[in-house]
């Protein structure tokens, strides 16, 4: 893994750090646990019209998961990537459900990476490597980055170089997909919506504090950077799924507050219980849509 012991210039001016991410990725696993349930998935579900969030989080997930799995076309055997793997559940189920043969893994956060080895799966293999370090063996047959792009690039990067920084990406995703293969892609985007001072507050909270220098990227910049490289199959607006997501969990924290507390502490929980409200109302209000971006790599 190449991840220095302080945070370089070069990763402050092109990636957020990694401490960044492990500020918030590295709080103990029994706490995500208690959080996401036994799922593990940190990113929105598919509920049924209707169905009481807390008491179905797990089929949601499991359902979304599916729907993923049948996007990409996964087939018996195929090699998959799944970039920012979080805590192993899509590589597991791919593998175990799918007839996937070899998942590859990537996460900077080493919780995830213990976590995901306990899981016990032969098949798969976690990597503690970002996405613009990894180096395949062999072309993938799949890929997939479930909310993690959001993390992928520094916000205090000039507009254009954003925008290379998404292209340069989807370069690296195309180049270790086999020709026709298919990458699902679940990202946050952010609209130019009027402000306020509250909303103004909490995007600096977000972006300042629990998620420094991560910008949610504009659709016209994932639309630039997949220019050339990839068909797209397809594309959904699904903020409702990750605001009913952020509200599930938030009352999972409701409900087992003290335990949280006596893991984690209680600025811990403070600061999951206020990043999570701003997400669910921000994607509720539409200041941030999530998108599911179905691509097919162009030869
Ligand atoms: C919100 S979690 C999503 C995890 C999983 N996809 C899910 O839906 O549950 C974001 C993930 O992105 C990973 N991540 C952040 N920056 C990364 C980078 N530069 N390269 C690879 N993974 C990264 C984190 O370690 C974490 O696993």
């Amino acid at each position: 893994m190449n991840v220095t012991t302080e945070t370089s210039d070069t990763e402050i001016s092109v990636n957020p750090g990694v401490y960044a991410i492990r500020h918030h990725y590295e709080v103990a696993n029994d706490f995500y646990r208690l959080l996401l349930g036994p799922t593990m998935m940190y990113s929105g579900g598919y509920w049924e019209p209707g169905a009481d969030l807390v008491a179905t989080l797990d089929q949601a997930q499991e359902r979304k998961l599916d729907v993923f799995a049948e996007l990409a076309r996964v087939a018996e055997n195929d090699r998959v990537l799944d970039i920012g793997s979080g805590w192993g559940t899509l590589l597991d189920r791919l593998t175990r459900r799918h007839g996937a043969g070899h998942g590859v893994g990537l996460t900077l956060s080493r919780t995830q990476q213990t976590f995901t080895e306990e899981l016990n799966n032969p098949r798969i293999q976690t990597r503690l490597e970002s996405w613009d370090e990894h180096e395949p063996d062999q072309p993938y047959d799949a890929a997939f980055s479930i909310n993690s792009l959001e993390h992928f690039v520094h916000a205090s990067l000039p507009p254009r170089d954003r925008r290379k920084r998404y292209h340069t990406f989807f370069q690296r995703v195309h180049t270790a997909l086999r020709p026709g293969a298919r990458f699902v892609l679940h990202t946050m985007t952010a609209e130019a919506l009027p402000m306020n001072q509250a909303l103004l507050s909490d995007l600096k909270f977000l972006q300042r504090s629990e998620f420094e220098g991560c910008h949610i990227p504009h659709l016209h910049e994932l639309t630039w950077g997949t220019e050339g490289l990839f068909h797209v199959v397809e594309i959904v607006n699904e903020r409702e799924a990750f605001a009913a997501a952020c509200r599930a969990w938030l009352e999972r924290l409701a409900q087992r507050r003290d335990e949280a507390v006596a893991l984690e502490g209680e600025d811990v929980v403070a600061r999951f219980e206020r990043y999570l409200d701003i997400f669910a109302y921000t994607l509720e209000d539409g200041f941030f849509n999530n998108f599911r971006i179905t691509l097919e790599h162009r030869s």
